[in-house]
């Protein structure tokens, strides 16, 4: 009787563990979630250390053989339900990669430019209203995208460089993402005539310069690239009036990239190497009555430099820096 009970307990531990078992969407699915997730303001340098080894994500905490019995209770009578429950809170934002019903008639332009392998853009990709989803798709080039596009995204590819081309005459393009790639340069005229561009996701790339950027800029995130402070322009922020947030951290800057806009409201500079800042960094030394009000985060944690010695540089701010004092 008690040999019964163990084996009923070990089959059920077995189905446990086949059905716990993450499936090649679920994967995708996860990585989708891990930026999802990121929270605009309070950015983790953890998050994209993660991200980029999407290869050696961690399935294992997963697959919970300690509390089986609980699960199964509501795994049993439909077989699939937690598997459901886990990604429904998130299935609107996600756009799985379907294709098209083949037998569809077909529609011009509905399928997008054909991409280089002979397929078009958006049997290889998924276009939705706009935006074109192209994560994990293992392309090199930066397909052709259709004229509407209005948010790209190519995380987790082989892309290795943004050429001129690519997005030229995109008119309605806000977004770019291509964050987790190994792109290591981006050309000078490829970016600056894009007329609506608002967001730019290049983290985790090896990206030693900044490439011209328009001034409708509100999010920019280049960490964990390998960007020099000569490759970011003199003063390439300064007319972004719009900007909010400016992501360099897991860099090799050696300062901050001055003059800041004074909407800006958070700078992540940590893990660089900004070994000096002085009372016109973020404030001004000839007018004690200026208040930078919207910066309200500056990361300068994992930094050579010793914030204590600058005591009337953070006079303006509403919060001090983070960092070594
Ligand atoms: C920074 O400098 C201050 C004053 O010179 C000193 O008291 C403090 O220990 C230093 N902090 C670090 C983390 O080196």
């Amino acid at each position: 009787m008690k040999t019964f009970a163990y084996m009923v307990l070990l089959g059920l531990l077995i189905l446990e563990a086949v059905f716990a078992a993450p499936t090649k969407n679920e994967e995708t699915s996860k990585k989708f979630r891990q930026i999802q997730l990121l929270p605009d303001d309070h950015f983790e340098e953890s998050d994209y250390m993660n991200q980029d080894a999407s290869d050696s994500y961690d399935y294992e905490g997963e697959l919970n053989i300690d509390e089986p019995l609980l699960e199964i209770g509501r795994l049993t009578p439909s077989g699939n339900s937690v598997l459901v429950t886990y990604d429904s809170d998130y299935e609107e934002e996600l756009i799985p990669h379907e294709p098209l019903d083949p037998g569809a008639p077909s529609v011009p332009g509905l399928l997008g430019p054909d991409a280089k392998e002979g397929l078009p853009t958006c049997l290889l990709c998924t276009c939705l209203s706009g935006s074109v989803y192209c994560d994990d798709t293992d392309i090199e080039n930066i397909p052709p995208l259709p004229k509407d596009t209005t948010h790209f995204y190519a995380r987790f590819n082989k892309l290795t460089n943004i050429k001129k081309g690519d997005f030229a005459g995109l008119n309605h393009l806000k977004r770019i993402d291509v964050t987790g790639n190994m792109i290591s340069s981006i050309d000078e005229d490829a970016l600056r005539q894009l007329p609506e561009l608002v967001d730019l996701m290049v983290a985790s790339n090896d990206l030693e310069q900044l490439p011209e950027l328009p001034n409708t800029m509100i999010n920019i995130d280049a960490s964990y690239n390998k960007l020099h402070s000569n490759g970011i322009k003199k003063e390439a922020f300064k007319d972004m009036n719009n900007l909010v947030s400016l992501y360099l951290a897991g860099n090799v800057l050696n300062f901050v990239p001055l003059p800041l806009p004074e909407g800006l409201r958070s700078i992540n500079l940590q893990n660089n190497n900004v070994q000096q800042i002085d009372d016109d960094t973020f404030c001004n030394s000839k007018d004690i009555h200026y208040v930078r009000k919207a910066l309200e985060l500056i990361r300068l944690d994992g930094n050579p430099i010793n914030l204590s010695k600058t005591p009337h540089a953070y006079v303006c701010l509403p919060q001090v820096p983070h960092g070594n004092y």
